[in-house]
Parts: C-alpha cells; structure tokens; sequence
C-alpha cells in the first residue's frame, strides 16, 4: 500500500506530451504505416497466419516485440516503431490472432496465451532472432506473461503497460476475479466480460460500433468507471448509441483507419480472450506452466496507466513485487492508451530501461 502511494505521488510528476516527428523518414499515419512494405508474412504450425512490421536491428541492439491488445493492430504503436527504429533496435510488430491481416479463426479455443505465445516464438524463429525484448499492452501483456513463463530464456525481458505481469491462474473463477475487483475497488472493474462473453455481443458491437469507439477513445477516461466497466453498463451504453467526445491525442483520419481496419476484421477474434476467460479454458491453458515458472527472474519493467478505471494499477503491484525480482516499475498520468497519450514519456520510460538490460 505504501508503495501504492508512492507511485500515485510519482504520477503527479509525469507530464504527457504529445510526440514530435523529428525524422522524415518517420510514418506518419496508422494507414501510411500499415501501408510500408516492411510489413512481413509468417504462418505458424499451427496454419495461421501473422502480419507483422518486421525492421532488423542495426549493430548489437536487441529487437523488440510490441504485442498489442483489445481492441488494436500492430499500427496502433507507430510512435514507438518510430523512435525505436531510429534508435537502431529492431522491431517485430505483430497484428495479434483476430485482428487486420493476421488469420481471425472463428473459435475462441485458438486464442489462448500459452498458444500465442509459441505463435510469437514461431515468428522469431522465422526471423532467427535471439536477442529480444517482449512489450505488452493490455490482452498483449497477458500474452507476454505466458511467453515469460514458458519461453523464459528467449528473452532479455519483459515490459508490461497497463496490465501488468499476469501469472498464471488456474483455480479462479471469472465471477470471484469480478468480486475481487470490486472488493478492492467499490465497483466491479470487470463487469464488462460478462458482456463480452455473451452470445450475441459481436452482432450488438457490429450494429452500435459508433459508441463502442467513442467510449474506447473516450476524451475522459474516468468514464469508464461507470458507462464501460460495471456489469450491464457498456451494453446499455452501446444500445442507447450514447457518444462522448474522443481523446485529442488521436487524429481524424487514425481513428478512421483504425475503425476500418477493426471493423472489417470483425468481433467474434477479439471477443475471444474475454470466452476464454469467462469458461475455464483460459483457466486450464495455464495448467501447462510448472509453478517454478510462474517467477520471472529476467528484468521487467511495468508502466501503469493512473488514470485506467478498468486496469486500475493497484491491481497488478502485488503479482510484479511478489514474482518479479529484477522489476522497475513506473506509472504514467494518463488512461488506458499511455503509448499514443504520452508516447514520448513512454518511449523515453522503455529506452531507459532497455539501456539498463
Ligand atoms: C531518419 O532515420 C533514418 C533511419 O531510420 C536515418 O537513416 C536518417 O538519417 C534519419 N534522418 C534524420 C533527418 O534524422
Ligand atoms: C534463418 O536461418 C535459416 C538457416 O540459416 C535460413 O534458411 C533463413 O533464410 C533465415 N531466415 C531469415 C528471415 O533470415
Ligand atoms: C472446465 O470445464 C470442463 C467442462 O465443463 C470440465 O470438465 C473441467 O473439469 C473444468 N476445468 C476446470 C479447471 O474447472
């Protein structure tokens, strides 16, 4: 709790700032990017395809594999593909299962992280890469997490941004997580899953996809603690077609692309992580890792997100003091979405840290 403290304290002192293209040879654009050809094809063993921006490391950099979460695509990170690569490290940066031009298989039993995971080190391997570095957002860091379990000495480490380090948890149910949150937090930060999960929330997303992105973007994050997160909310604000105003750090035309590239890929990929939580399946895909590996020895950095309703930081503190003896951690004064927010801070947060490796 002390620690809690201190890191709320901290916050006060991180100021966002929005990010200044230096170089012109930078992308400017999520659709200018996703247009690059350095975007590559791999298909893992287990047939599906992935799409990633591949930019080898210049000299001995290590190259750094940003995994994104729900709802995203890989050019979402486009303020951190632009200063790594300037900065000479290499870059694998995939779309995830369900999402723009990786495969988006139709049952949620694909999707579990210990299966992403080895997909990933497929894609490194394609790529004979041994000097890597794993950066997680969101669903991305849960990912991450199994990869850190399971592939442990395939990486120099691991950063995680917003969600923090996630063991493995092969015991709780999603009704006693939600209560967990709720308990912690006076209102149920997960309610939302029960949405997810449900039959039918794909055709629902589908028909009021205006309101399901104005709130993901929404200018003020602290509406999430009531119109996204308590159960019931986020569907009832969908079907209202309520709409808030957007955050100013994404353009017009970014959150064009990104609503074509997420609504052509459709619902049913994405929603599969929040299936597999709510059945037992995410549940019994972690039974594969030995408890020995649910301590993760190589450095890892967290960056929490202050003000995130839903990934409240003080949730994730524990699971990184507790198992993650080489760990910083850092907070950021902003929502969810702290890699385009205050993607300068975050950047310099990853390049310190990264040096220090
Ligand atoms: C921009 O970055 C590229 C490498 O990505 C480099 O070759 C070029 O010299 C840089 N240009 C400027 C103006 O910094
Ligand atoms: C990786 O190494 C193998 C064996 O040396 C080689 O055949 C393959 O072309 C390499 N792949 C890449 C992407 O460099
Ligand atoms: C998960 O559900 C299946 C089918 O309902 C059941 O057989 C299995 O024992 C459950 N596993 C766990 C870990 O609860």
């Amino acid at each position: 709790m002390r620690l809690l403290l201190n890191l709320l304290a901290l916050s006060s002192l991180c100021i966002s700032s929005t990010f200044a293209l230096s170089n012109s040879t930078s992308w400017l654009t999520f659709d200018h990017l996703y247009r690059s050809p350095k975007y590559k094809q791999t298909t893992v063993s287990r047939g599906f395809i992935y799409n990633y921006y591949f930019s080898p490391a210049t000299a001995d950099k290590p190259t750094l594999l940003f995994v994104h979460g729900f709802p995203s695509f890989s050019a979402h990170w486009i303020h951190q593909i632009n200063f790594f690569e300037k900065e000479g490290y290499g870059l694998v940066v995939p779309d995830m299962l369900g999402y723009g031009g990786t495969s988006i298989p139709q049952d949620p039993l694909v999707y579990t992280h210990p299966a992403q995971a080895k997909d990933l080190i497929e894609i490194l391997d394609a790529e004979n890469l041994s000097n890597v570095v794993a950066i997680g957002h969101d669903w991305g860091s849960a990912t991450v997490s199994r990869a850190a379990n399971i592939y442990q000495d395939r990486f120099l480490g691991f950063a995680f941004l917003s969600v923090g380090y996630t063991p493995p948890d092969t015991v709780s149910t999603y009704e006693q997580r939600k209560e967990a949150g709720e308990n912690e937090l006076g209102y149920a930060n997960l309610g939302y899953w029960a949405f997810f999960a449900a039959t039918g929330a794909a055709e629902v997303i589908n028909q009021h996809s205006r309101s399901l992105f104005d709130i993901l973007w929404s200018r003020d994050p602290a509406l999430w603690k009531y119109a996204w997160a308590p159960v019931g909310a986020l569907q009832t604000f969908l079907q209202s077609d309520s709409s808030t105003q957007r955050a100013t750090y994404i353009s017009a035309e970014d959150m064009s692309t990104t609503e074509r590239i997420l609504t052509r890929g459709g619902w049913n990929g994405p929603l599969s992580y929040y299936k597999n939580e709510v059945s037992n399946v995410s549940a019994e895909a972690d039974e594969v890792v030995p408890l020995e590996s649910y301590t993760i020895v190589k450095p890892v950095l967290f960056i929490a997100t202050a003000k995130d309703a839903v990934v409240v930081p003080r949730l994730f503190v524990r699971p990184v003091l507790e198992l993650c003896p080489r760990s910083t951690t850092k907070i950021v004064n902003t929502g969810h979405w702290a890699f385009w927010e205050a993607a300068d801070e975050v950047n310099r947060m990853l390049l310190g840290w990264l040096k220090g490796l």
